[in-house]
């Protein structure tokens, strides 16, 4: 029996077959390059020549010790990171350093430091981080309609203060940075999880430390990388445990335990893959390209799709949107994982609806999702 005579011709997209793959839209643990995927099933499997699965191999084996060299190269080259910073690799993903920056850069029970807060993440940061040192606020984002950063030459910054840190791309609110918010000469510091090798880094020097972590353009969750100027960590911690300390973690090359293994190779593959792509400004251009069909298809829905963040600083890697009528959110998700397009509800804290397209993500992915919208509008009556 022809299946279309029983069932209504389902909304644009199809579920995925057996051995195919959904367009997942999920913030991180996100979407990985199917390539990238299919090549480390055959590493898990057989790394090499070495007769050994890629998660079986000693970290201390000299392939293993070139792999990490390897990543560390591709990394700096892929940001052009001047040799005046080291570059890390640090197991726990990216909450960590929301009290190792303080710590390592600032002094403990006496620094100062200032926070932009213009979300979720940088006010988790700055929490955190006053555990340890004075957090002055220097700026909060403009809660109206729409909702915007403050202008960095306004921003409050009377103190002398260690670093200015902010978060380059808040994933829950939608909210990015253009560029960074260099104000006053103060050493910058920045959480760049959310769209680090999304886009070139104008100047890097400008940073006395970046720290990301590898769930959405590098891999897979439970590592950070982090990019800091040695000279910036002249401080002592001493009686401090030595694990917190950056400093250890350049003398040994991120090797002060156990790394973890996998994570680096898939974060290595992801640099090979960023490299072969052509880079990130070529990746940038992709992603500005993906973000304005996806923000485009939110305006023209005449506000059945709504987003409120001001053009100027949404988010090119995550796109939060609310349906007019949020009872219909469950709906539309149902409908959107029949169509194949999975993992776009709203973080837990807010709801909603978000589709985030990290590097990964191709413009067909995004164009599916747009069509989808298009049509669930169209036939919710
Ligand atoms: C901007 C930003 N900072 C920090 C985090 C926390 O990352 P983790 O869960 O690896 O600690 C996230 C997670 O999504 C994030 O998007």
């Amino acid at each position: 029996m022809n299946p279309k005579a029983v069932r209504p011709d389902p909304l644009p997209g199809r579920v995925p077959g057996p051995g195919e793959r959904s367009w997942n839209f999920g913030p991180g643990p996100a979407y990985l390059p199917d390539e990238v995927v299919r090549e480390a099933q055959e590493a898990l499997w057989r790394f090499g020549e070495t007769g050994m699965g890629v998660a079986e191999i000693s970290h201390r084996d000299p392939l293993f010790l070139e792999l990490v060299e390897g990543l560390e190269a591709r990394v700096r080259r892929l940001l052009a990171l001047p040799a005046s910073h080291a570059v890390l690799f640090m197991a726990g993903g990216a909450r960590p350093h929301f009290s190792l920056v303080p710590l390592n850069l600032s002094k403990p029970r006496r620094g100062r430091t200032a926070y932009a807060l213009t979300g979720y993440w940088s006010r988790l940061a700055r929490s955190d981080a006053a555990v340890l040192v004075q957090t002055e606020v220097a700026a909060e984002i403009l809660e109206g309609d729409p909702v915007a950063i403050p202008d960095p030459a306004r921003w409050n910054l009377r103190e002398p203060v260690d670093y200015l840190y902010y978060t380059d791309n808040e994933s829950i609110d939608g909210v990015e940075f253009g560029s960074p918010p260099v104000v006053g000469g103060l050493p910058l510091v920045a959480d760049m999880t959310a769209n680090l090798f999304s886009r070139p880094i104008p100047d890097p020097d400008v940073f006395d430390l970046i720290f990301a972590g590898a769930q959405k353009n590098l891999g897979i969750t439970g590592l950070a990388i982090v990019m800091v100027r040695k000279e910036a960590l002249a401080g002592s911690l001493e009686g401090w445990p030595r694990y917190l300390q950056y400093r250890d973690w350049i003398a040994c090359r991120s090797m002060v335990n156990t790394p973890p293994t996998f994570n680096l190779y898939m974060a290595d593959l992801m640099a090979r893959w960023m490299e072969k792509e052509g880079g990130l400004a070529v990746l940038a251009a992709r992603n500005r390209k993906k973000a304005d069909l996806l923000y485009a298809a939110i305006d023209q829905s005449g506000g059945f799709y709504r987003n409120r963040v001001a053009p100027a600083c949404r988010s090119r890697m995550n796109v939060p949107f609310r349906l007019a009528d949020e009872r219909r959110t469950p709906q539309f998700l149902e409908a959107a994982r029949g169509a194949g397009l999975v993992q776009i509800a709203g973080h837990h804290s807010v709801g909603g609806c978000r589709a985030s397209i990290y590097n990964a993500m191709p413009e067909a992915g995004v164009r599916q999702l747009c069509e989808f919208m298009r049509e669930y509008q169209r036939t919710a009556g």
